[in-house]
């Protein structure tokens, strides 16, 4: 196996356990873990506290412009085996985040490029020592096109539709699945038809489909991989 650190980009489909993998992989080759999807999430949550999303999901694009060099993101580790959490400005935002209310919007924040330039300086930030995992829906085609490995993750949408429901059970709430599966198509569909960096498998990507696999096997998938390498 090449032992040389490398980028290790994640792209794929909403709730397809992408951020669950890549953590695993981070830890296992001592690489440092990039949510991505939290820095979209983390823009969505400033939006809508400064009213720049509204219901209908329209978007202020002046405001949201303005807004961007008073936005700070960051990740900081909660002490927990490598773990991590989103600050935006100063404020905890992780549970909030995560949240159906961010979940509805962030696919139509996430698609203004003004959004997607401002995160991906700062992901370019992150990888440039590599020796990173970052999972996301552009990470092997438009932010790191080089990456040395790529995987495209995907999944059936029921079974995507159920893990996220069943995670939120776990975290208290009081999900409704057809909410659920609804949230996921809506948002696979605007994913992968926005104009700049839709979702798209990258040529050179490696499928994998879990529908039907345990971590352990996904785990023993990519380590093959790796030592193929
Ligand atoms: O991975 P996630 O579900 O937390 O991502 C939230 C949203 O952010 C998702 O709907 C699409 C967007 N996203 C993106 O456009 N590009 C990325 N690299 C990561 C996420």
């Amino acid at each position: 196996m090449d032992t040389r650190k490398i980028i290790i980009a994640i792209d794929g489909y909403s709730s397809t356990g992408k951020s669950t993998f890549a953590k695993l992989v981070a830890a296992k080759l001592g690489y440092i873990y990039i949510d991505t999807g939290a820095l979209y999430r983390a823009m969505t949550l400033c939006a809508i506290k400064n009213g720049i999303i509204d219901h209908q999901n329209n978007i202020d694009y002046e405001k949201l412009q303005k807004s961007l060099c008073d936005t700070a993101i960051e990740f900081r580790p909660t002490g927990e085996n490598g773990k991590s959490e989103t600050y935006l400005n100063g404020e905890n935002v992780e549970k909030e985040i995560r949240g159906l209310e961010t979940a509805n919007k962030v696919s139509h924040i996430a698609a203004v490029p003004a959004v997607r330039n401002f995160v991906d300086s700062m992901l370019k930030r992150y990888g440039e020592k590599k020796g990173v995992v970052m999972d996301g829906r552009d990470i092997g085609t438009a932010v790191f096109p080089n990456a040395e490995l790529k995987i495209f993750m995907t999944a059936d949408p029921e079974i995507r539709a159920q893990r996220r429901y069943n995670e939120m059970v776990a975290k208290g709430e009081n999900p409704n699945m057809e909410d659920v599966l609804k949230n996921l198509q809506e948002r696979d569909y605007i994913d992968t038809h926005r104009e700049t960096a839709p979702l798209t498998q990258a040529p050179d990507a490696v499928l994998l489909d879990n529908s039907h696999m345990t971590l352990d096997q996904q785990m023993d998938w990519i380590i093959t991989l790796l030592e193929k390498r």
